[in-house]
């Protein structure tokens, strides 16, 4: 009986010394070791670039789903099938407003082995002038939407979060800019969008030219918008390469 409750006493401390030890060996796993000395890990350079990346993902979906929209909802589905018709007749004006998207001056050209030769300043920098480019538009079609009495919410409402977003995206990119290169100087200098004037137009034939060319274009920017900054992420911070 006593043997058996010392056993029991000694496997009773076993458990106790295993658990313990379980604990003490666990802590380091699944606490991060940065946790423990705040800001040894915790990169606000990071932080920014996981969050610009994150913004231009949400744009992403925005911008797929507004254009969707525009084709289907009936609020604009007859002038976006107009403008399609006439892209079928080879039409220049409505060719140029699905094929010229103005911020593509900016957009770096980093493929291949050309990838390595633009200096990540320069490349920063041009993706500020990149996304800055949208500012202009998506605030015109956000004010000009809302103007138009048959907007439906749904569209209005992504308009105005995408234009928001980009807002915080660019903001995102110029703190970049100063945090990784303190004594940069830029001049920002953002494309014109050669569509303001139909977009402001009285014409509401003109307006949905515009808005038929900002979803086209702004679809394809933001997706090369997405892999420049994985790619700049990569080089400044060397984290997710
Ligand atoms: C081409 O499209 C524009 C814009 O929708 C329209 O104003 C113009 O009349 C069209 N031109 C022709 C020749 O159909």
């Amino acid at each position: 009986m006593d043997l058996r409750l010392s056993q029991l006493h000694s496997s009773g401390t076993l458990m106790l010394l295993l658990v313990l030890n379980l604990l003490l060996w666990e802590k380091p796993e699944s606490i991060p070791k940065c946790h423990t000395e705040v800001w040894s890990c915790w990169d606000p350079l990071v932080e920014t670039f996981n969050s610009a990346i994150n913004l231009a993902q949400i744009i992403r979906n925005l911008v797929g789903q507004i254009q969707q929209e525009f084709f289907h909802n009936e609020f604009s589905s007859r002038p976006f099938a107009t403008i399609l018709a006439q892209l079928m007749r080879s039409n220049q004006t409505v060719y140029r407003a699905k094929t010229h998207c103005h911020a593509n001056i900016m957009n770096p050209q980093v493929h291949g082995t050309e990838q390595i030769n633009v200096r990540t300043k320069k490349y920063l920098k041009m993706m500020i002038n990149y996304v800055g480019a949208w500012s202009s538009p998506l605030f015109h079609l956000a004010l000009e939407l809302s103007a138009m009495p048959a907007v439906p919410e749904t569209i209005l409402s992504k308009a105005n979060e995408i234009e928001k977003n980009n807002k915080e995206l660019l903001d995102d990119l110029r703190w970049i800019l100063t945090k990784a290169y303190p004594t940069a100087k830029i001049k920002e200098n953002f494309p014109t969008w050669e569509h303001l004037p139909f977009i402001k137009s009285n014409n509401n034939d003109d307006k949905f030219l515009a808005m038929f060319n900002l979803c086209f274009c702004l679809r394809n920017n933001i997706f090369h918008t997405v892999n420049h900054l994985k790619t700049l992420k990569c080089r400044i911070t060397g984290k997710d390469c």
